[in-house]
């Protein structure tokens, strides 16, 4: 086993059975996070970069069957910050010392190109030293081009499962594995430091489907990879299912700081809100962002992606002297510039 973890650290090269293998076999998770922390210091040293995250809207219009702001989702209390709210958050977050402002949202057609160019523009007018990232969905190539041309440097895009069969089990018909993968690719094109990634142990995902992911994550060689444990929330379809694992989580992240050495890769929500000091244990496993949360206080809990997502404590952005001590504290620092992909 100790060989497979050193090819990949050496090389950044696996094959389908070795990474089969490392992920069956638990006997040498230390010796493979050893390695993942080797290499992130390598380029990254000990810092820890932050995203300030502004989730704009939980409307949207597909109805993915494990997310809790899906369409069908009949009780979930639906909001929209107003530009002048986004622009609030902003400045809110400037002044915090974020340096990257990460705009998520579900697929809200309210949120036109020119609605949102014109936010990303003036966002980088007042705040010329800051990354913008989108995190809006699946866009035609001319809309992700706009937005791009409008300042935006980032978009996060989850290709969610490589497996395409897979993928058919996580959404409704009228999306797909397809569309999918040329929103990935269209975002690549135009110049974008491009974030995909997936949940981990999402229903119906098996061992074949997580080595498929991986070598589809290295194919693809993005700038961002972000995973996180599925965590089912009671108003989907998928509310019986039970949630991924933290440590298999953890694991990963390290297997993709191996593939993807200089990648940024954020120890995410996902992971924090299913385990006790889960973030932690994803920056000691090779990640090295953490993205707070800076929404408007009254609309926080209302972004609800799953059951029991962290919204306050050190996951907001309000608190980020705490979590700069908490970073500290494990071996780390969290540094306030862009930190751009170094490539
Ligand atoms: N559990 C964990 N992650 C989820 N996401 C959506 N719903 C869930 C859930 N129930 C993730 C998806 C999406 C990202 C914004 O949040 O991977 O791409």
């Amino acid at each position: 086993m100790t060989d497979i973890i050193n090819k990949l650290y050496e090389k950044s090269e696996i094959t389908e059975s070795d990474l089969k293998k490392l992920i069956s076999n638990d006997d040498f998770n230390d010796y493979l996070i050893k390695k993942a922390v080797e290499v992130r210091k390598k380029h990254f040293g000990n810092k820890v970069y932050i995203r300030a995250l502004i989730e704009i809207s939980n409307i949207c219009k597909n109805d993915c069957y494990y997310c809790g702001i899906r369409k069908s989702n009949s009780v979930c209390d639906r909001y929209r910050l107003t530009k002048e709210e986004i622009l609030e958050c902003a400045q809110k977050g400037y002044e915090l010392g974020f340096r990257t402002f990460v705009m998520q949202g579900g697929e809200d057609g309210f949120f036109t190109d020119s609605y949102m160019a014109d936010v990303v523009s003036e966002i980088k007018k007042r705040y010329p030293d800051c990354a913008v990232t989108l995190s809006l969905g699946e866009k035609s190539f001319e809309s992700y081009k706009m937005l791009f041309d409008a300042g935006a440097d980032r978009y996060l895009l989850r290709h969610e499962t490589a497996d395409e069969a897979h993928y058919g089990k996580l959404h409704p018909e009228s999306m797909s594995f397809k569309k999918r993968m040329s929103c990935i690719n269209s975002l690549k094109e135009i110049g974008y430091q491009t974030g995909i990634g997936f949940m981990v142990g999402s229903p119906f995902q098996t061992l074949d489907n997580i080595v498929k992911d991986l070598l589809f994550i290295k194919s693809i060689n993005p700038e961002m990879v972000g995973i996180g444990p599925f965590i089912p929330h009671k108003d989907t379809p998928f509310c019986g299912y039970s949630a991924g694992s933290a440590d298999l989580t953890v694991k990963l992240i390290s297997i993709i700081r191996l593939l993807l050495p200089k990648a940024l890769i954020p120890s995410t929500t996902a992971l924090g809100s299913i385990s006790e000091g889960g973030r932690e244990r994803g920056i000691l496993a090779g990640a090295n962002v953490i993205m707070p949360n800076l929404s408007p206080g009254n609309v926080r809990s209302k972004y609800s992606l799953y059951n029991n997502k962290l919204a306050t404590g050190l996951e907001a952005a309000e608190h980020l002297i705490e979590l700069k001590e908490k970073i500290k504290s494990i071996g780390y620092e969290i540094v306030t510039d862009r930190g751009d992909y170094n490539g």
